[in-house]
């Protein structure tokens, strides 16, 4: 009988699927399969009455394929310019910024089942998209999450194209500017503008973009906290509840520049966990945990991680 060598991978093990891994918190060794995606390519995939549906492989980078809608005349993803990962991650925490999120762009997504490799195209439905969340993030109640891989995203440039510049950083834009009606190219170039004022590059300081989801309240609940604290940050939601600005509570809780070891809240963006130079794992999730206590403390809110931790 021939014995098993310990060099050759075991496929049956679970396995987890890396992008770029800048929404990665890794706080250990893993005992599972790494995939790293790197299918490339990116093309105009149909140029439909309502729409253009450009298709891109899963390694490609987030940003490479904003830039390639924007000078090839296919407006629509502008909005979402400079997030950092692969294209093959942006459905799984459905990115958003600056008013626009995937699912409002997403037409379908392309996956291999992992144990049986047979390919299929999920609708955007299907892929049960929330706030920073999808059916990609989860392993029960059906989630895909370590069961089938994404190869491809087809992203949908809707027609007309409108711009959204609800998001205040945007409507300052327009203000300060003068320029009432921007082309998608100037709206792409203020994102660019604004991401690179406050959000730090994680190709230069380690980070995971925000480190916390901002925390989501019924209006009794706002309404209390408004009363004790009447500068805070909140938005109304289509449904009702309010959401409040995750960065804003850290930021009044005195944490914007306090470190533990090398981890460090961000001193432009308090929603921002950052990499100072040799930082564990442990020491960004200490600290991040001693954010939810002091924040849970004074308001009564308990902050959820937005990045996955391992
Ligand atoms: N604020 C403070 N202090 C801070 C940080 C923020 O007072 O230290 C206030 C700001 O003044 C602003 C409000 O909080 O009035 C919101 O801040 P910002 O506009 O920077 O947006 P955010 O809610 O902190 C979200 C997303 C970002 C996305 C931006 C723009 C989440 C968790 N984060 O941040 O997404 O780029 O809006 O749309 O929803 C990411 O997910 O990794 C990410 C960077």
């Amino acid at each position: 009988m021939c014995g098993v060598s310990s060099t050759i991978p075991n496929w049956a093990a679970p396995k987890f699927i890396l992008g770029g891994g800048s929404n990665i918190v890794l706080t250990r060794d893993l005992d599972v399969v790494v995939l790293r995606i790197e299918i490339p390519g990116i093309r105009l995939l149909e140029d439909r009455s309502d729409a253009w549906i450009v298709e891109a492989g899963a390694g490609v980078a987030w940003h490479e394929l904003v830039q390639w809608t924007i000078d090839h005349g296919y407006p629509g993803l502008e909005n979402l310019a400079l997030i950092p990962g692969t294209v093959g991650a942006s459905p799984v925490q459905n990115i958003g910024a600056y008013g626009v999120e995937l699912k409002d762009r997403l037409d379908s997504v392309e996956v291999m089942d992992l144990v049986t490799g047979r390919p299929a195209l999920l609708p955007a439905w299907v892929c049960r998209f929330g706030y920073r969340d999808s059916v990609f993030k989860h392993s029960n109640f059906g989630g895909l999450a370590g069961k089938s891989v994404i190869t491809r995203v087809r992203l949908r440039c809707p027609k007309p194209w409108v711009p959204q510049l609800s998001y205040l950083d945007l409507a300052r834009k327009v203000e300060q500017t003068g320029i009432t009606e921007p082309s998608a190219r100037q709206i792409f170039d203020w994102v660019c503008e604004i991401r690179r004022a406050k959000l730090p590059d994680p190709a230069v300081i380690g980070n995971a973009g925000s480190f916390f989801k901002n925390p989501v309240v019924t209006e009794d609940q706002c309404r209390d906290i408004i009363g004790r604290d009447p500068g805070i940050v909140h938005y109304p939601m289509p449904d009702g509840s309010i959401k409040l600005a995750a960065g804003w509570l850290i930021d009044a809780c005195g944490w914007k520049g306090k470190s533990v070891g090398g981890a460090a809240v961000y001193d432009k963006q308090a929603l921002v966990l950052v990499n100072r130079g040799e930082a564990r794992g442990a020491e960004v999730v200490t600290l991040a945990r001693a954010i939810q206590e002091s924040v849970y403390g004074r308001f009564g809110i308990r902050l959820e991680p937005e990045p996955i931790v391992l």
